[in-house]
């Protein structure tokens, strides 16, 4: 039988949880479709008697986790985060990662960067051989200039788009605009990173490089897999 993809991603997250929570966590939580899983295992784990403490990365999920009775704190409140169990929109065969669509990603790239250990949840089509080539990137904006910033991240070779939602732009949690950058496959990400990040009114970028340490996926037969990251980690340095 082939699962759909709700399916899949109940099934990954739960696996994830399973795996990485340990009672007495501090634990990242993520934002999106399959994040919803995640928060809703994480719920079940605290009422079995886990006695964890939780980061949201948005309003949205934040709610969700309070309503599934998550003690959620401020990032600023916690030293680290254990593990935070976080979806992907693209997942390159070196576990390098596009993320955002969900509009979460300056909060889950703050999440992230205080993670120990930083897992990623897919259904397989979120793979792909090379970023960019499924997913637009998404980089967070300030409004402020906004128009300028579009323009200068066109210069990096992508047709920009405002994000948009009931016909207004789209305000992140952090009051941001978020513009989705289509590229014809991304095939230097570090470099591109380093070129975007130095953009005047850039507040973030979707990709999350050397981030990931382990990937889950779930395949339409609902099996996991881990990706295993065992070739060796590119030499390239982002260039500031
Ligand atoms: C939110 C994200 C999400 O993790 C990403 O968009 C995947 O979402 P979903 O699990 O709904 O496919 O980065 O900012």
């Amino acid at each position: 039988m082939t699962l759909d993809a709700a399916s899949m991603k109940k099934i990954v997250a739960e696996a994830a949880v399973n795996k990485y929570v340990k009672d007495g966590m501090n634990v990242g939580l993520s934002t999106g479709s399959t994040a919803y899983y995640a928060i809703k295992r994480i719920g079940e784990l605290v009422e079995s008697g886990y006695d964890l403490t939780c980061v949201a990365t948005s309003v949205q999920s934040e709610e969700l986790a309070r309503e599934c009775g998550i003690k959620v704190v401020d990032v600023d409140e916690v030293d680290k985060l254990d593990v935070t169990i976080d979806g992907a929109d693209e997942v390159d065969p070196r576990m390098q990662l596009v993320k955002g669509l969900g509009g979460a990603l300056l909060r889950e790239k703050i999440v992230a960067a205080a993670t120990v250990k930083e897992i990623i949840v897919v259904d397989g089509s979120k793979l792909v051989d090379k970023l960019g080539t499924k997913a637009p990137l998404p980089v967070e904006v300030l409004r402020f200039g906004h128009l300028h910033t579009k323009y200068a991240l066109e210069r990096q070779g992508c047709k920009a788009e405002l994000r948009m939602k009931d016909e207004e732009p789209f305000i992140t949690d952090g009051g941001n605009y978020i513009y989705d950058c289509r590229f014809d496959g991304i095939d230097s990400p570090f470099f591109l990173e380093s070129r975007i990040d130095v953009i005047p009114g850039v507040v973030e970028n979707g990709l999350f490089l050397n981030t990931a340490v382990d990937v889950l996926i779930c395949d339409e037969n609902g099996e996991v897999r881990h990706m295993a990251d065992t070739t060796p980690k590119p030499e390239e340095l982002p260039v500031r």
